[in-house]
């Protein structure tokens, strides 16, 4: 059994058990004395660790090894970090297969991929307009199988067993209520614009079925997921036979959910629902990295600086006395 997850450390706590290596290397300190700096995990988060004296076999070590550690939770910079002991590789044949399970490892969105996927069709299927309807169906039934798995991000925002589908799902939900307070807007095109923006991050990331992400496509890297996007909204109307000013006004809110050009759009959103977009987009992003920070910050504390964040160090509040 796994006796401990990252999300319940605290400092001072003296550990023995298995997490898997995110990150890994052997660093040289500042008195030229070599030392390991890992990142372990396991599905409820990630802990940086430092090991002082670095032994032949911890050059072994790389990312999804599955380790048996020996550590003392301490504190650095509001941040819990540990300090290892003693960290080896654990092998199937001499641990019980529930250790092994990846299940404990891999981090996953907290509710499960069918019922988002259900939630997301049923927001398809509610679609009045019939042009959008088939389109969004269209699209969730071709990259069903994907889907299921799929982070949203390489590193950061979702990136995440399901990621995508749950960065879709609270989208659609936020997009409901602003469409209750902004009467004017049309929901069948929010609801068809957030389903569309990050589907081709699919074959802009190319992530194992844990859903962990090992880098871009070559297509992701040369294009993108908007332009890449934009391809698949023409190929895709084309075929069922979306009107013209449908098609275009669905690629825009793709080519503009990003708002700015040094984030990959050449154009800011030209009306109301793309505009609402890029919003949702930001704001479901934003809500998870600062979610994120506040769970790796000691109460009273401010996280380590978040690049997606504009480098800001975001503020845990010390906790209320009962
Ligand atoms: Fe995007
Ligand atoms: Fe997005």
């Amino acid at each position: 059994m796994k006796q401990i997850f990252v999300k319940d450390l605290k400092k001072d706590m003296e550990i023995i058990d298995f997490f898997m290596v995110k990150s890994v290397s052997v660093r040289t300190g500042s008195t030229g004395k070599p030392y390991l700096d890992v990142t372990l995990g396991d599905n409820t988060g990630e802990i940086n660790g430092k090991k002082w004296d670095v032994g032949a076999s911890d050059h072994l070590l790389k990312e999804k090894d599955i380790v048996k550690i020996i550590a003392v939770v301490n504190e650095f910079n509001s941040q819990l970090q540990l300090k290892i002991q003693r960290i080896r590789k654990a092998v199937p044949e001499s641990n019980p297969d529930d250790i092994m399970d990846m299940g404990n490892f891999v981090k996953a969105a907290p509710e499960d991929p069918d019922d988002m996927y259900g939630y997301i069709k049923n927001a398809c299927e509610e679609i009045k307009d019939p042009d959008y309807r088939k389109l969004t169906l269209k699209v969730l039934e071709e990259n069903r199988e994907k889907l299921m798995y799929y982070p949203a991000a390489s590193k950061n925002h979702h990136a995440e067993l399901g990621g995508l589908l749950y960065h879709t799902k609270r989208m659609l939900m936020n997009g409901e209520r602003v469409c209750e307070v902004y009467t004017n807007l049309d929901r069948d095109l929010v609801t068809a614009g957030v389903v569309l923006h990050d589907m081709q991050k699919i074959f802009e990331i190319d992530a194992d079925t844990d859903g962990m992400a090992s880098g871009y496509s070559f297509e992701g890297q040369m294009l993108g997921h908007i332009i890449m996007g934009v391809k698949y909204v023409e190929e895709l109307a084309a075929e069922l036979d979306i009107p013209y000013e449908k098609k275009i006004m669905i690629e825009h809110m793709v080519l503009s959910h990003h708002y700015e050009p040094e984030y990959g759009s050449p154009k800011k959103p030209l009306f109301p629902e793309a505009e609402v977009l890029h919003y949702l987009d930001i704001l479901d992003a934003r809500m998870y990295d600062m979610e994120e920070a506040v769970r790796n910050t000691e109460p009273g504390g401010f996280s380590d600086r978040i690049w997606t964040l504009d480098n800001r160090r975001i503020y845990n509040p010390k906790k209320q006395k009962e």
